[in-house]
Order: structure tokens, then sequence, then C-alpha cells
């Protein structure tokens, strides 16, 4: 099996990058921050402090998360219901960040990552695909932009959801996710030794993947 790690910051465009690669390729797409988006979400509707370990982790075994596969599109299942749409609200996107702070959280989570790679090719993104759930994986990428570049394009995103965020909250939002996800115990966000940097903030989305099909179909040795 091929498994490609793409690991990044927050906005960098990973899933929508990721989706593309995995059409031209058809490599099965894995968001893995949707996993973590779909536990968040689940402690804010119990009304638990996703942060606190003594209020997440009781309720973790009552989690069942499933992906479905259509069309190379993942949607995510929480206990029985498609919360594809409802993880990408705000108030998800912090309680997210939250839990994946919590070893326990990510221990959990870590083997249902592990088994899709064995069983599909796979495109992986998250924050620690390359460094903690797939560190043999046949490629590594870190995908990253300016924090600037990344905010501008989520609010773009958000606006066009009807999600009214202004772009400095939006700006906020992003800093303090790329401090919170990258200086946390667990796992936190780093390049792997082994990841090729890809910098997008002056490419724009089919540059950057052109510039990526051309590293994988390189080191795969798959016909350009
Ligand atoms: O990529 P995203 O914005 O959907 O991720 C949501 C949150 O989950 C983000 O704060 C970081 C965390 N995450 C993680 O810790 N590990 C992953 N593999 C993927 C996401």
């Amino acid at each position: 099996m091929i498994s490609i790690a793409i690991d990044g910051p927050a906005g960098a465009g990973k899933s929508s990058i990721c989706r593309r690669l995995a059409e031209e390729l058809h490599y099965l797409h894995v968001d893995t921050g949707a996993i973590y988006r779909a536990v968040g979400l689940y402690m804010l509707r119990r009304h638990k402090n996703p942060a606190d370990p003594a209020e997440v982790l009781p309720l973790l075994p009552q989690v069942k998360i499933d992906l479905q596969f259509a069309e190379g599109e993942q949607r995510i299942l929480l206990n029985g219901e498609d919360v594809s749409e409802a993880i990408r609200l705000p108030e998800a996107s912090a309680a997210a960040s939250a839990v994946s702070a919590l070893p326990e959280v990510r221990a959990y989570l870590l083997e249902q990552q592990r088994s899709l790679a064995r069983q599909y090719d796979v495109i992986m993104d998250g924050r620690d695909i390359g460094t903690v759930v797939l560190p043999h994986a046949t490629i590594k990428i870190y995908l990253t932009a300016a924090p600037e570049e990344r905010a501008r394009r989520r609010w773009l995103q958000q606006r066009s959801k009807g999600i009214g965020e202004s772009y400095e909250e939006v700006l906020a939002a992003v800093k303090k996710r790329d401090y919170d996800d990258s200086h946390r115990a667990a796992a936190p966000l780093c390049r792997a030794e082994d990841a090729w940097l890809c910098d997008s903030t002056h490419l724009d989305f089919e540059e950057t993947v052109a510039a990526m099909l051309a590293y994988i179909r390189q080191k795969t040795g798959a016909p350009v």
C-alpha cells in the first residue's frame, strides 16, 4: 500500500488540495482533522468542556466515528449522524483543537487512522501523520503558508458559506490554533525530518496541486 502523509497548520489548504490529489492519483483521501472535529462537536453537544480531560475522557467510549467514502469524498458520521457540515463551524474548530491536545483522545483515534492506511492507498492529512500516525509513509509533505494568507483564504471560504467572522477574528483564531497545535505536549504540529516543505504563500490552488503532484510522481516513479 502507498501512503502519502500531508501535515501542516490550519488553513494551508490541506483538505481541498488532498481531495484533488486523491482524485488524480485514485487514492483514498482521509481528512483526520474531521475526526477530531467530530469528537469536539460531541463534547460541545453534551455541554462538556472539551479542554478538560475529566469531562471528556469518560465520554470517549460513547463516541463512534465512521468514515464513508463516496466518489473519493469523505463523509463523517458521529454515532450514525452525518456531521460533515456541522463540524466546520468555528465552535467545532476550537473544540477540535482542545480535544486534540489530550493524549488519551489521540491514542483512541490512532488505530482507526492506521487501519485505513493498511487497507487502502491513502492520502492522509492532519498534523501528526508523518511524525506519529504513519511514520513510515511512502511520501511526506509539510504544506504551509504565511498565517495572514491562510486567514485570508479561510475568511473568504467562510464568507461564501455565510459565516460572519471578520478577517481580524479569523486571523486571531488561525494564530491561536497555530500556537496551540504546535505547543501542546501530545504530538505537536511539526515537520517530520523527512518531509518535503511546500510553502504555498505565493502559489494559487492549481499551482500548489501541480507542485505536489510533480513531487509525488517523481518520488513514486509514476508517469507525469
Ligand atoms: O485540520 P483541521 O482544522 O480540520 O483540524 C482540526 C483540529 O484537529 C486542529 O486544531 C488540529 C487537530 N488535529 C490534530 O491534532 N491532529 C490531526 N491529525 C488532525 C487535526
